[in-house]
């Protein structure tokens, strides 16, 4: 167990007893107590087992529990191809408030699960979850060869996990370092579950998407029931999607978005953890000036850009893309590669994914 978990779990059962003692002391009630002195919460440390997170009915590791929603991001993240389902959770009588649409602000008690599979065999699924004092706590779930169990991975990780049906027959389960470097980029830790994500008007070019079959809850959707509060209404009318010049440059500034906007961004992320250059590779849906599209500002840095990495063995000043030459483009240079020291994103695969590299050659090539 982290040190932290146990001392906020050990301060509250300190606390309990103390209050305790001093309500048999004074003989106050329950009621007249609660009012002067703040509710401290206990935190439970995490479950051993995925099936006590609350994600299956009870007695089962298959049957998702159905206060649980399913939710799909039209531009998904590459993992080196596992296929992925995820789904999120919140209190009764609580909701999402969307007012500030491109940073959600999530009630305490909600959680997010992400299950990965290649080839119908799971092999993690992520658990994220807003805890009663409101932090966010990150924790990973290894499941066993025959799918019966998934058991707590340590906070360091796996590297290298023996998986037949992986690429290169192993799996890296990421560390809780890991998590929070992406999670905690961004303005607020859900990353899929969030306004462009989610929006009905799905781009049909989008890389790796689920069928909108699978794409039910959407804004439209969790608004009507009342899941996502105080939406700007604008956003519900006219569903966000980015501007573009093509509809290839419309998915490939998607898959920029949802595979590398959690770190390149000018949030004021809840952690502070934007990386420091200037590539701004996110999208946001909470401005309506003219000529101020989000997608003008990522361009912007993107075409010409000047890149601080220079790639090694190349000439004069990098770029970020040149346009009409992937082949010079620096984004793309590091798409492709996995030399530690280069690969972009910098975690999370192992191989570069063939298919996003296209789309994003054939829309640099044409620029
Ligand atoms: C390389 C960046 C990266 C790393 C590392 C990473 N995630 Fe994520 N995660 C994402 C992105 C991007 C999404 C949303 C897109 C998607 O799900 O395809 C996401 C989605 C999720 C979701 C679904 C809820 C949501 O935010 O949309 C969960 C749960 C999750 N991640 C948990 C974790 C945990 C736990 C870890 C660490 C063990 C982790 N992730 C590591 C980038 C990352
Ligand atoms: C986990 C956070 C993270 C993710 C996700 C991520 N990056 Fe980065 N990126 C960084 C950091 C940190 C740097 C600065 C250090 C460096 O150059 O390695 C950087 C630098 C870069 C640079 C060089 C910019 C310059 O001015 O030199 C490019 C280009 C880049 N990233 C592209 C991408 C692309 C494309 C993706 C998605 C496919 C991506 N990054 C995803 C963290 C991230």
């Amino acid at each position: 167990m982290k040190l932290h978990a146990f001392f906020v779990y050990g301060l509250g059962l300190f606390i309990a007893f103390i209050s305790s003692a001093i309500l048999v002391a004074s003989g106050m009630g329950t009621m007249a107590w609660a009012k002067q002195v703040p509710v401290r919460s206990v935190i439970a440390p995490l479950p051993q087992h995925l099936r006590d997170t609350g994600l299956f009915v009870a007695g089962s590791t298959t049957e998702v529990q159905a206060q649980n929603l399913a939710f799909s991001p039209q531009y998904p993240l590459w993992s080196d191809g596992a296929a992925k389902r995820r789904w999120f959770y919140l209190p009764p009588g609580t909701s999402i408030d969307a007012s500030k649409p491109d940073a959600w602000d999530f009630p305490a008690g909600t959680r997010l699960w992400k299950e990965f599979s290649f080839e119908g065999r799971r092999v993690e699924t992520r658990l994220i979850e807003r805890l009663a004092d409101r932090s966010w706590r990150y924790s990973v779930y290894v499941w066993n060869e025959e799918g019966t169990d998934a058991v707590l991975a340590p906070k360091s990780g796996i590297s290298a996990l023996p998986v037949s049906v992986a690429p290169n027959g192993r799996y890296a389960v990421p560390s809780e370092s890991d998590c929070r470097a992406c999670h905690e980029g961004a303005a607020v830790p859900p990353l899929g579950l969030s306004v462009l994500q989610l929006s009905p008007d799905r781009d049909p070019l989008a890389v790796h998407a689920d069928p909108v079959s699978l794409a039910t809850n959407n804004l439209s959707s969790l608004a009507a029931r009342g899941l996502i509060r105080k939406l700007p209404k604008d956003l519900l009318t006219n569903p966000p999607r980015i501007a573009a010049s093509s509809p290839e440059e419309r998915a490939a500034l998607g898959y920029l978005h949802g595979n590398c906007g959690q770190c390149h961004n000018n949030n004021e992320s809840e952690a502070g953890a934007a990386v420091p250059v200037g590539l701004l590779l996110a999208q946001k849906v909470g401005r309506s000036e003219p000529g101020s599209a989000s997608s003008e500002q990522v361009l912007h840095t993107l075409i010409n850009g000047p890149s601080r990495y220079r790639p090694p063995g190349t000439q004069g000043d990098a770029k970020v893309i040149v346009p009409g030459r992937s082949d010079l483009s620096v984004l793309v240079l590091r798409m492709k590669s996995r030399n530690p020291q280069m690969q972009m994103p910098p975690l999370g695969t192992e191989i570069p994914d063939a298919e996003g590299i296209a789309l994003i050659e054939r829309w640099i090539n044409k620029l």
